[in-house]
């Protein structure tokens, strides 16, 4: 980069450089992992002199932050690349320079085909080397491009920057826990996120108390499997994720926990008894089975059965009788017959979830499950979706109407769809509409809710006062 003179897009499509400002824009697809992500990238970026840039058109550098998930990453990356080719190309014609970067877990699947596709790409990093980011700049500076999809020694987490670069909003995400070491057959993430991985406590409540520093009021803790995190107390003691909610919950201000994404086979008695014991936990939980059959959790290499998940579920529904449940569910991986979707029905009707996220199988390379018999054709992969899709969205919709009526605290967190409209947040993860002034963002109001929508709630106002707990 050229140090002090920066090219942005001026009205006139010619170049304009504006001195001592380099300016980068991330794009970011996928999970919540990824969007903390791209702000912790944003945070190492500010540490070598770059601002943000609110669209591609102001930035000096674009980086796509990808997931690898399901279908379709890499065609969307590629089309996604193609546009910014034109921008960058523009922008040389007009005397300035734009650089592409790919991040991600495409970039960590797939880091060498992308700089062979797309070759105007200036550096490919995969999502364990984002703290290298001014090295690998200066790199791209001295060699024309750079790629770096190792699984470095050192955890990112030392090497990131104490403070957050931009402001923080009433919710917040806090990365405690990187990695999988469980091995679903038909799950990338232990191969583009590697190994488990936890924080350490002290950095944790760290973070946390610098996040609640700069207005956050609500903070979810995120991971590929956050409730088998395991990390070192300050206390010198080995702690649980319990233990760590425990330590959250004393933070002056910060009223409300969260975590995700949580594995079955991880949750622990301490765990279960957390949810009926910390009052900022908040009593929603997003806890995936995938099926509800036996014969395909085995197959997915679940290292649980139906009935433990039912077990689970009637254990913290004893904890704390009003907890909301939210899962992820796969139809037609290899070798589901139609009875085995039959059971992953009943495991719905038997729970009865508040909302879930559902999905058609989507062989990922390189996974077990890509190259299993029994693949499932995509016309019954389709009709089976749907037929799960409409019970989940019957049993939502339900959920939502049993609001109506009810005094709900609200944690108001953005402007909402009208002019004079605020959204906030249940502790049931439900959006609510109300109208009410701007000044309410960031705190928590308990409002009478009036009507329940598929994804939503609308409520007035009851009290004007904050409140100063969940
Ligand atoms: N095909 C379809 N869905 C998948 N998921 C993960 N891998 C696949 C795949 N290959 C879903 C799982 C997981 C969620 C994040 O994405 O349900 O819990
Ligand atoms: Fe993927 Fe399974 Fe690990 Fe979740 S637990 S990240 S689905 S391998």
């Amino acid at each position: 980069m050229s140090a002090g003179r920066t090219p942005i897009a001026a009205a006139n499509g010619k170049a304009e450089f504006v001195p001592g400002s380099l300016r980068v824009h991330v794009i970011t697809w996928g999970c919540q992992m990824n969007v903390y992500d791209s702000d912790r990238m944003t945070d190492v970026l500010a540490t070598a002199g770059y601002g943000q840039a609110a669209s591609p058109a102001e930035a000096d550098l674009i980086i796509l932050n990808t997931c690898h998930i399901r279908e379709h990453a890499a065609e969307k990356l590629f089309s996604e690349l193609g546009r910014l080719r034109r921008l960058k190309e523009s922008r040389a014609a007009a005397g300035g320079r734009l650089r592409l970067a790919v991040a991600g877990c495409v970039a960590q699947a797939a880091g060498a085909e992308i700089l062979a596709r797309a070759p105007f790409v200036d550096l490919v990093f995969g999502p364990q080397t984002y703290h290298r980011l001014p090295s690998l700049l200066a790199r791209v500076e001295a060699e024309g491009t750079a790629i770096d999809t190792e699984f470095p020694a050192e955890p990112k987490f030392d090497f990131l920057p104490e403070q957050r670069a931009g402001a923080t909003g009433p919710v917040a995400f806090l990365a405690i826990q990187e990695g999988c070491d469980k091995f679903c057959s038909f799950c990338v993430v232990p191969y583009t996120r590697g190994a488990e991985q936890s924080r350490p406590a002290a950095a944790v409540l760290t973070e946390a108390r610098q996040l609640v520093a700069s207005g956050a009021r609500e903070i979810t803790l995120l991971g590929q499997n956050v409730n088998a995190w395991r990390g070192a107390g300050p206390d010198g003691k080995d702690w649980t994720l319990a233990r760590l909610l425990r330590a959250l919950a004393e933070i002056p201000g910060l009223l409300r926990l969260r975590y995700t994404t949580s594995h079955p086979r991880d949750m622990t008695d301490a765990l279960i008894a957390a949810h009926g014991e910390i009052p900022a936990l908040m009593p929603f939980l997003h806890l995936p089975v995938q099926s509800g059959s036996d014969a395909v959790l085995t197959r997915m290499n679940r290292r649980h059965r139906a009935a433990d998940y039912l077990r689970i579920v009637e254990r913290l529904r004893a904890a704390r009788p009003d907890i909301a449940l939210s899962s992820d569910f796969i139809v037609g991986h290899p070798g589901e017959s139609a009875a085995d979707f039959a059971a992953t029905l009943a495991l719905v009707r038997a729970v009865g979830f508040a909302q879930a996220f559902s999905f058609k199988y989507s062989p990922r390379p390189g996974t077990p499950a890509a190259a299993a018999p029994g693949q499932i054709p995509e016309e019954e992969k389709k009709t089976r979706l749907a037929t799960l899709q409409a019970l989940l969205r019957e049993q939502q919709g339900r959920f939502n109407q049993t609001m109506v009526g009810r005094e709900l605290p609200v944690l108001f967190t953005g402007p909402g769809r009208h002019p004079g409209q605020l959204v906030g947040r249940s502790p049931y993860l439900q959006p609510v509409h109300l109208d009410a002034p701007h000044a309410w963002l960031g705190s928590i109001r308990s409002v009478r809710i009036l009507a329940a929508h598929p994804n939503s709630l609308a409520a007035a106002s009851l009290q004007p006062q904050e409140h100063a707990a969940a």
